[in-house]
């Protein structure tokens, strides 16, 4: 591969004061280097679930750019993270996910064996090696872990895990992130970089020119937008619930507004975040002729009485939150609305040191059933994205993906203009890359 000229940080790549953001950001293969080396090498970042790796031996492999780092459960029950390369000639250890029989990690070309831990246990003939020291081991990558998720930080110095979330342990407490499991595991690969990507889940504002058919449903004109230190979330705010009406762009009178067709709107059309159960309620509610303005607080009434039966823990719970979402952007790679009981994460990634490529898994986590056994679904991996249907909404999502980023490459782009409001935290993310980049 041919090696790039370095590109100097300076003001031509950084936002503007003016707020514009050089498309430079999101086309130029020379800044995505730049990212790799001084974003994706310092952030922690989500590598994937802790249910992933119940037992001593299990593994899973997470890919970032041109890295690959294995995380490992160890016989102490404790996870370890290692970069993916073998001390003999450089091989990638393991692909994927699985299971290193025999408490060993062996490298698949020459069989040198490393204990869970790291530690090389086994050269073949050794003898022959003269010089090779004691005490070799894999090299190490930080792990920990925060609300069911295990996070991995290539920087040695980097601050602890709960100080780059905060306040988000804080804000989603209530939601027990750590109790849920995988529902669904989708992997796809869309058109675009990975900011596209993540921009694309992370404001409303395209609700009304992407998703027309949701405003019936879906005030996206009262949607409050928070940015953190480094997060930012939206949605639900306690400042403003996103309340249940439709788009005021649609100029439907309030008197008009029929509640049923509302609620049963928003439980159809963000299916994932509901449980057959929680959706029959609507119908269910919805048959019994309430007087106007009763039917929302009964549902939500009848949601949380649903998700106590399962065991969740309600008591952090208000009314409000069981029909409306805290959509959450975790810096830099984690996106998606979180529910009490259910959540659709979208994990994004470069792929590999391709600007116009990203990674993108769908993580549908939910909680538990109390009458089943939980079991990992299996990962379903999809090439091309328009080999499945997605859902209309998230259909709609992706098909904007190759023009933005093939509009953005024309000469005749000069940068990206964001409304300050709504798209609030597409901008704070840039923010939180020119720390990166200019620290
Ligand atoms: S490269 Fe791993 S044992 Fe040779
Ligand atoms: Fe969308």
């Amino acid at each position: 591969m041919p090696v790039r000229p370095a590109l100097l940080v300076g003001p031509a790549l950084l936002v503007g004061e003016d707020g514009l953001i050089p498309k430079e950001r999101y086309v130029s293969p020379e800044f995505l280097d730049l990212e790799m080396e001084r974003v994706w090498s310092r952030v922690w970042q989500v590598a994937g679930r802790e249910e992933e790796l119940p037992e001593a031996g299990d593994y899973l492999e997470y890919r970032i750019g041109d890295q690959s780092i294995l995380v490992v459960r160890t016989g102490t029950g404790a996870l370890r993270a290692f970069h993916n390369t073998c001390l003999h000639r450089g091989t990638r250890l393991a692909e994927g996910c699985g299971h290193f029989i025999d408490g060993a990690i062996q490298c698949p070309y020459h069989a040198w064996r490393y204990a869970l831990d790291g530690r090389l246990v086994e050269v073949v003939d050794r003898h022959e090696f003269s010089d090779l020291p004691d005490g070799l081991a894999l090299a190490d990558v930080r792990v920990d872990t925060w609300g069911g998720f295990v996070f991995v930080n290539l920087d040695a110095e980097a601050e602890p895990l709960l100080d780059f979330l905060d306040p988000l342990p804080t804000l989603l407490a209530p939601y027990h992130l750590e109790q849920l499991r995988f529902r669904a595991y989708l992997t796809t690969v869309l058109p675009a970089n990975w900011k596209v990507v993540v921009d694309a889940f992370n404001e409303g504002y395209h609700v009304q020119g992407t998703h027309p058919q949701i405003l019936p449903w879906t005030d996206d004109v009262s949607i409050e937008y928070e940015q953190f230190a480094t997060h930012a979330h939206y949605g639900r705010l306690p400042s403003a619930r996103r309340v249940l009406r439709p788009s005021p762009r649609l100029g439907i009178p309030d008197d008009e507004v029929d509640e049923g067709a509302i609620l049963a709107g928003l439980v159809e059309g963000l299916g994932g975040a509901f449980l057959k159960e929680e959706r029959a309620a609507v119908e269910e509610l919805r048959a019994a002729g309430l007087p106007r303005g009763e039917l929302l607080g009964a549902y939500q009434q009848r949601r949380l009485e649903l998700l106590a039966a399962r065991g969740f823990d309600v008591s952090g719970i208000d009314a409000e939150q069981t029909t409306s979402a805290d959509d959450v952007y975790c810096f830099p790679n984690l996106v998606g609305p979180i529910y009490p009981g259910s959540a659709i994460l979208f994990r994004v990634r470069p792929d590999g040191l391709n600007p116009d490529r990203t990674i993108k898994d769908t993580w549908v986590l939910e909680w538990p059933r109390p009458d089943r056994d939980w079991v990992m679904p299996e990962r379903r991996w999809f090439p091309d994205w328009e080999a499945r249907d997605w859902g209309l909404i998230t259909n709609q999502d992706y098909a904007n993906m190759a023009g933005v980023q093939a509009g953005m490459k024309s000469r005749g782009c000069v940068g990206l203009r964001c409304n300050p409001r709504q798209e609030g935290n597409v901008l704070h993310m840039h923010a939180v890359i020119d720390r990166y980049l200019t620290a």
